[in-house]
């Protein structure tokens, strides 16, 4: 039987409660499918940072490199750690792992309610591909003449040919993917966020890569917009959309708008991806922590859960994954129990049991 490793993280605020979802979904994935999963939970966070002042232990690397997967909750308490320093946390690995894409669905389920008027269940699915290494989060920069009032701060984006163009073929190959296996008439495209306009070197140089690889998919069709631009037209026409490429800051403001486009941050679902599987990857909701809901069992459990699905996909249990996916699908569709921000009053643990019923059929 196949066994994986997988390190939970759960991390700060709701971290926990939907942590709890995710692993209950992953082991009856498990059992339906005929794999085991041994995981392993560990506490670091804010409150591993008060009594030990830092987010994770040295070798906290090491450790995480010995596990097939990654679950993490969410990250941050701003009440107890500036963010920029709990989020190293994050970033450390997202880095260290060399996980360069992350990747973001956006799919509006049926039964899902979404604030934009223009979204349908039938146009609304599409990827976001964020490059996820390197860019405006490279972390170059400086504080300079600080306390005088010259004060001045720098923040250097770097992209790097090699960057920019593994994450871009990492979309083409998806969208050609998406063509081959997808059931839409509209897949094989993949838009190039940019802002070539205004970054006359980042983005021109960004462009001039998606050109170039581009060029070695002749059946995807090519598209660009300008990320401001972008903004408005996923709110008028969503479903013109199949795959997206985006640096990191541009990856991070979208996916953000996009997940309302789905119904919420409560459904949005991402994974960072080492491509190559030369390290672990990390499977996450992409919503905050919500300190002020922690404990109250009100969060809703479905980005984890999908989160949970990605991450199958990725070890290469692609009918669990599926099968996670439907269950999703039907407790949405069906709308027996909802969490708060579906317009119910379900617990975030009521919801997982629900999806959980189900997939185990
Ligand atoms: C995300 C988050 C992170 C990011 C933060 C928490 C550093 O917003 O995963 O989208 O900006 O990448
Ligand atoms: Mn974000």
């Amino acid at each position: 039987m196949k066994e994986y490793r997988i390190a939970l993280i759960p991390g700060d605020g709701v971290g926990n409660e939907i942590t709890d979802e995710a692993a209950k979904i992953l082991n009856t994935a498990a059992q339906k499918h005929s794999f085991d999963v041994q995981t392993r939970r560990f506490d670091w966070g804010c409150d591993y940072y008060l009594q030990n002042g830092v987010m994770m232990p040295e070798d906290a690397l090491e450790t995480l490199q010995t596990f097939d997967a990654i679950f993490l909750g969410c990250i941050g308490d701003a009440g107890k750690v500036p963010d920029h320093v709990s989020l190293t946390l994050l970033l450390a690995i997202r880095k260290t792992f060399d996980q360069y894409v992350n990747l973001r669905p956006v799919k509006l389920y049926p039964g899902v309610h979404s604030p934009v008027k223009t979204a349908t269940p039938e146009t609304v699915d599409m990827l976001v591909v964020r490059e996820n290494t390197e860019g405006e989060y490279s972390g170059a920069g400086g504080f300079f003449k600080m306390g005088t009032p010259d004060a001045f701060a720098i923040q250097t984006g770097i992209f790097t040919w090699k960057g920019c163009e593994r994450v871009m073929r990492y979309a083409f190959e998806l969208s050609r993917k998406r063509k081959k296996f997808g059931d839409k008439s509209k897949v094989g495209m993949v838009t190039n966020c940019t802002k070539s306009n205004a970054l006359n070197y980042s983005m021109v140089f960004w462009d001039s890569v998606y050109e170039e690889v581009a060029a070695d998919f002749p059946d995807i069709k090519t598209d660009a917009a300008l990320v401001d631009a972008l903004t408005m037209w996923l709110i008028k026409n969503p479903g013109y959309f199949d795959v997206i490429v985006a640096s990191n800051l541009f990856g991070d403001i979208i996916t953000d708008l996009m997940a309302m486009i789905q119904g919420g941050m409560g459904l949005a679902a991402g994974g960072n991806i080492n491509p190559e599987k030369r390290y672990p990857s990390m499977f996450e909701p992409i919503h905050g922590s919500a300190p002020k809901y922690t404990g109250k069992g009100i969060v809703n459990p479905v980005a984890s859960v999908e989160s949970v699905r990605m991450m199958l996909d990725h070890l290469g249990e692609e009918e669990a994954a599926l099968d996670v996916q439907k269950a999703v699908m039907q407790v949405l569709a069906e709308g027996k129990v909802k969490t708060r921000d579906l317009g119910g009053t379900g617990k975030t643990h009521e919801m997982g049991n629900e999806i959980n019923r189900i997939l185990r059929g």
